[in-house]
């Protein structure tokens, strides 16, 4: 039987944060129905053989997934489990921003399966939130929390964000410090990314707002790390700390390249050596939503081992160099002796063994160690 996972894309949100740039949308609520039905429509044209194929993580993404009424979550939930064979220890996932969110819909998603919830929150700092143009302030988040736990969830991710304009060393202790005292499985902390056209990059430009430099930014990094790693998390990726056992199952499988289906607006998939997104148009989504995919790249076997080494390279244990030659029949020290050698001599990797893994610079310069693969 071979394993799947599935993402379902949600590109609604209350208001649009400042740094965003993801697929998502606000004041467009009178199309939720209809992207709902059409949301339907594509699952159920899309024909996955449930003896052939067990799903064992489904992702609700966004967006905010926790900003449409939970009716709709249920439905398709129970959609995907009629048309898919769903493996028992499915990790199934939704992002939830705290400011959408409530009881009831925290036990609808329960009460349907989902058994992780990724919490948006990015800094404790309600000033800060507001200056990110969040809509909810840190106790409405410790509340949100507060009634998942009591409602039953035990796999909790809580994303923060490190980078953001007046932050310093002092906000991310007080983050880690309250973070932790809440003890979720996981913790997500990106760097932010500036995108074009976004409004924190307007203010930034008319000088309205600073960010931290560059090395400022890089200590809060560490300092994430540092504190994380005594309390007990592994750091198993770039932006990623869990407890042990906990690693998301979602991110593990897109870092080892396997396969998925995205149905959704803008939703990605990666099927049978093709990688391909659904359209962002919604008229055309709303169209013919199970006909809306474009195909970006059907991969040879070179392009697949590339990006194998370029999507392992990301994880904190790198490319296992046994594990590379059992998938392709091929050693990846001979195959990529260039780019590997560039990189050691950079000292951006180190190579041990039965393994090629990210050395500490590495780990603060992956957009280099990336550029070498593509
Ligand atoms: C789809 S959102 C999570 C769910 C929900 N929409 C929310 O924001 O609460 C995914 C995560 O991406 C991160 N993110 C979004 N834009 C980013 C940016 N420009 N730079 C770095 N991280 C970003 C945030 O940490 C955010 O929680
Ligand atoms: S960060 Fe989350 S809530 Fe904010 S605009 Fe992006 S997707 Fe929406």
């Amino acid at each position: 039987m071979k394993e799947l996972g599935i993402y379902v894309h949600i590109p609604f949100c209350k208001r649009k944060c400042h740094y965003c740039d993801f697929l998502s949308f606000s004041g467009q609520t009178g199309l939720i129905e209809k992207y709902i039905e059409s949301l339907k429509q594509e699952i159920n044209k899309t024909i996955i053989s449930k003896d052939e194929y067990i799903i064992k993580t489904i992702y609700f993404g966004g967006g905010t997934p926790s900003f449409i009424e939970s009716k709709y979550i249920v439905d398709i939930m129970q959609l995907l489990k009629e048309n898919f064979n769903i493996a028992k220890n499915a990790e199934i996932t939704i992002e939830v921003n705290p400011g959408t969110v409530d009881e009831q819909k925290l036990k609808d998603y329960f009460n349907v399966g989902i058994n992780r919830i990724s919490f948006g929150v990015q800094t404790t700092n309600s000033d800060l939130l507001k200056v990110v143009g969040r809509i909810h302030s840190y106790s409405s988040f410790v509340n949100g929390y507060n009634l998942a736990r009591d409602i039953g969830f035990k796999n909790i991710n809580v994303d923060l964000m490190i980078g953001l304009p007046v932050q310093n060393l002092l906000y991310i202790k007080k983050d880690i410090e309250r973070v932790l005292s809440l003890n979720p499985e996981h913790i997500s902390v990106y760097s932010l990314i500036v995108e074009e056209g976004t409004k924190i990059e307007e203010k930034i430009n008319a000088g309205e707002l600073y960010l931290p430099t560059e090395e400022e930014e890089r200590k809060m990094y560490w300092k994430v790390k540092e504190e994380l790693e005594k309390h007990g998390y592994v750091h198993y990726e770039i932006s990623n700390f869990a407890k042990p056992g906990y690693e998301s199952k979602h991110n593990v499988a897109c870092w080892e390249q396997e396969e998925y289906i995205g149905f959704g607006l803008g939703a990605h998939s990666y099927f049978e050596n093709k990688r391909y997104s659904n359209t962002i148009d919604f008229e055309e989504y709303f169209d013919w939503p199970e006909n809306s995919k474009i195909l970006h790249e059907k991969q040879s076997k070179q392009d697949k081992m590339q990006e194998y080494m370029l999507l392992a390279l990301r994880k904190i244990d790198g490319v296992k160099i046994s594990k590379f030659k059992n998938k392709f029949a091929c050693n990846p020290i001979y195959l990529f002796r260039e780019q590997l050698n560039k990189l050691v001599k950079k000292e951006l990797i180190e190579i041990d063994n039965d393994d090629i893994k990210l050395t500490s610079k590495g780990i603060d310069l992956a957009n280099i160690v990336w550029q070498e693969f593509i």
